[in-house]
């Protein structure tokens, strides 16, 4: 936690009425405490140190909701597959499995921290972080564990998520493996979770024993999300209304019906559009549907090494704007207080009085270059708890 005045700042989004010109944030102790126009900086606020942004936008920090930054190895077989016309299959998830089993604590400490680091040079400063190429309890927890340690050596703010239910693994019996992961969510609890996942889909979990695992989840205090929707058409989107869940994510298959009924009972919808071209799914038009029917809208990366080798949370927003169709305000809101709204936070996401001291300060002087200018690095420092980081 430290105290810091950002100043020169060319525009300021809070997302608290307008944008400021010729701003100046206030954060002590690591949370909000002014923001205004530069010039009317209040006096007498003691030994602080100053950080100029030189005219820079700035804008709270990115709230990546979705990844599975946890893995050994690669899956650059399927990728030079897919580029050669193949489909994508969660099938491949089984390659990455047995290198992250294969891998030791402290390779998978330090290829974690790689690209959590790799993710706040872009500008998260928070992020979620789910487990599931384990799938053995004691795999699992161990990953947990990793993604924890690894958040807060990249200086991140870091939440967990058990995802055992990620597909079944192979060589094991459906009934046993949905019993073992329901069996082993006091452990991943005691690691440190969260949050409980079910990739709901063909090839995966079906509604019933998402069902199951995720109402047991609910018992044991974790946290609801689902990867709903993805693949094809299976319901996924009603249980997760159904179960109340956080979010909702993926979604490429979602019907009006479902975005009604996502909306109606508060789920967060949330886009994962770098998939949809990692995947060569090229499939974009759920994100108006979602908007159209009022869903809040988050944008996460799901960085994985199957569907979305990317930590950088501007390219999933430059795709969410320009392949999805989504405006700069809405794409913008959908990577900060969208991501706050999927991880149930109001203190994130947004830089009003109060909140935590968390933004990043843009390579340009104007807010919507981070979508409108591709190929370059959109953020030049970002401040977590007050502290600059990078630069
Ligand atoms: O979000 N959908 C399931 N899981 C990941 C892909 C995992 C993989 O292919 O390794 C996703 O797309
Ligand atoms: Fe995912």
């Amino acid at each position: 936690m430290a105290s810091l005045i950002v100043r020169n700042v060319g525009r300021l989004t809070t997302w608290h009425g307008p944008v400021v010109e010729r701003a100046a944030v206030v954060i002590r102790d690591g949370v909000v405490e002014w923001t205004g126009a530069d010039a009317d900086l209040p006096a007498g606020l003691g030994d602080v140190p100053e950080l100029d942004a030189g005219g820079a936008a700035v804008l709270p920090g990115f709230v990546d909701s979705h990844t599975h930054a946890v893995w050994a190895g690669s899956r650059r077989e399927d990728f030079v597959g897919r580029v050669s016309g193949a489909d994508y299959s969660p099938h491949g998830i089984s390659s990455t499995v047995a290198a992250t089993r294969a891998a030791s604590y402290d390779e998978l400490l330090a290829l974690t921290t790689e690209r959590l680091t790799e993710m706040r040079r872009h500008g998260t400063t928070t992020v979620e972080v789910k487990s599931g190429y384990g799938l053995t309890p004691g795999e699992e927890v161990q990953l947990l564990t990793v993604a924890r340690q690894a958040g807060g050596l990249a200086q991140l703010d870091t939440t967990t998520t058990y995802l055992g239910a990620h597909v079944v693994p192979a060589g094991r019996d459906r009934a046993d493996y949905v019993d073992e992961v329901v069996g082993s969510l006091p452990a991943a609890v005691d690691a440190g979770a969260h949050w409980c996942d079910v990739f709901c889909d063909d090839g995966a979990f079906s509604l019933d024993e998402a069902r199951r695992i995720l109402t047991s989840a609910r018992e044991h205090g974790l946290g609801l999300r689902m990867h709903a929707e993805q693949l094809s058409h299976t319901g996924a989107a009603q249980l997760a209304t159904e179960l109340r869940c956080a979010s909702a994510d993926h979604l490429d298959h979602v019907t009006e019906d479902d975005a009604r009924a996502l909306a109606a009972a508060d789920v967060v919808a949330t886009l994962v559009p770098v998939v949809s071209l990692y995947s060569r799914s090229m499939r974009w038009s759920h994100a108006r549907i979602l908007r159209d029917a009022g869903c809040t809208l988050a944008i996460a990366t799901d960085c994985n090494p199957g569907t979305a080798w990317c930590e950088s949370m501007p390219y999933a927003m430059q795709l969410a704007c320009l392949a999805m169709g989504l405006d700069v305000e809405t794409t913008l809101r959908a990577a900060t207080l969208g991501g706050a709204a999927a991880l149930r936070r109001t203190d994130i996401g947004h830089l009003g009085v109060g909140a935590k001291g968390d933004l990043v300060l843009v390579s340009s002087d104007h807010e919507s270059d981070v979508l409108g200018h591709l190929g370059t690095q959109a953020v030049i420092q970002t401040v977590v708890d007050g502290c600059p980081i990078g630069g």
